[in-house]
């Protein structure tokens, strides 16, 4: 497999402040490689510098093999950069924002009706192609930005945020673009957004970045992994604090904790039935299917009774706050 890029040690700085502090990472032809991060963690500015719209204050990059900033030209022609801020001719039809964009790269003609058209159908607006743009939804703009960086055929595609402020259809055709771009054309991409279920659902490998540093970066399965387990968060009847340490120390079992009574199984005026006796117990687990499987052989051995059982495995956002002690989104 190819590099299609590799940044080495980019830096930005604006005055003291240092947006971008020395990344470095690489990319295979073909991946689809999220960058995922809260505002103002420095992901526009790492893809401005990628794109030749910053120059960087230090580091190297190569995209297709050329330097960012001593072959700007050629990088060009390889990329596609669809803007966090839309970029567009309001008064004109998409098809027209689209003709201009193509002419900008050199398309005239028949060759650039063709590849208006093929673009269209990417973002799925064939069908509203001669409407001018203002008369759009946020989200409709935002697929025609999103085919306005395609028409010259880029094998490297940067994708800056592409769904917010989009409405949940819109959503879909963009998540859609973005596999059948992937995977009919080979196209790379770079997926930035601040939606871990986006970079989950799109991407093969993912960069969190924080305050200007890519903090890890790897597959999603092995990020997660790393976190080594999950939560289970299981109810029990006659459960007490002498089992709660008994419980501690089975295998797989990182810890146990009884969770404060939800507000709904307090006993209140028509209980009947002795809620209160349950327990709700969380379980930090080393190994979750590991743990699970003591957890019921020692809920067989004390004779207890299940209320309910629930299996929280990690995702990014566990990662995310594993790393930085903080939520991505605020
Ligand atoms: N032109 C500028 N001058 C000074 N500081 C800037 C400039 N552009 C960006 N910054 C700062 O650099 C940091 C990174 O900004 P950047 O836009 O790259 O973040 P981001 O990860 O893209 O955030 P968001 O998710 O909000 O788009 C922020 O602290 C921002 O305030
Ligand atoms: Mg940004």
């Amino acid at each position: 497999m190819s590099t299609i890029l590799e940044a080495n040690q980019l830096v930005k700085k604006y005055g003291e402040f240092q947006a971008v502090k020395g990344v470095s990472f690489s990319m295979d032809e073909g991946e689809v490689f999220g960058l995922l991060g809260p505002n103002g963690a420095g992901k526009t500015t790492l893809i401005s510098m990628l794109t030749g719209v910053l120059q960087p204050t230090s580091g190297e990059a190569r995209i297709g093999g050329f330097d960012i900033t001593r072959e700007p030209l050629q990088v060009k022609r390889l990329i596609g950069l669809v803007p966090q801020d839309l970029a567009l001719y309001p008064t004109l039809s998409a098809r027209a924002n689209l003709n201009f964009f193509g002419s900008i790269y050199g398309l005239r003609g028949a060759s650039l009706a063709e590849r208006v058209d093929d673009v269209l159908q990417i973002v799925a607006l064939s069908d509203r192609q001669n409407d001018a743009v203002e008369k759009f939804s946020g989200g409709m703009k935002r697929r025609v930005n999103i085919a306005a960086g395609l028409v010259h055929q880029p094998r490297l595609l940067f994708l800056d945020e592409p769904t917010v402020g989009v409405d949940p259809q819109s959503r879909n055709h963009i998540f859609e673009s973005v596999q059948k771009l992937n995977r009919e054309r080979g196209t790379s991409i770079v997926y930035t957004s601040h939606y871990m279920e986006e970079v989950e659902l799109l991407c093969n490998r993912v960069a969190i970045v924080d305050q200007g540093q890519i903090i890890a970066l790897d597959t999603i399965k092995n990020l997660v992994a790393m976190l080594g387990g999950g939560v289970i968060h299981v109810g029990l009847r006659q459960f007490d604090s002498a089992l709660l340490v008994k419980l501690s120390q089975q295998p797989a079992v990182q810890s146990a904790e009884i969770l404060p009574a939800p507000m709904e199984s307090k006993p209140d005026v028509d209980a009947e039935a002795p809620e209160s006796a349950i327990s709700l117990i969380k379980i930090e687990a080393l190994h979750s299917q590991e743990a699970l499987v003591n957890l019921i052989q020692f809920i067989n051995d004390y004779d207890l009774a299940i209320a309910s059982l629930e299996i929280l495995e990690p995702n990014l956002e566990s990662v995310f706050l594993h790393l930085t002690g903080k939520k991505l989104r605020e």
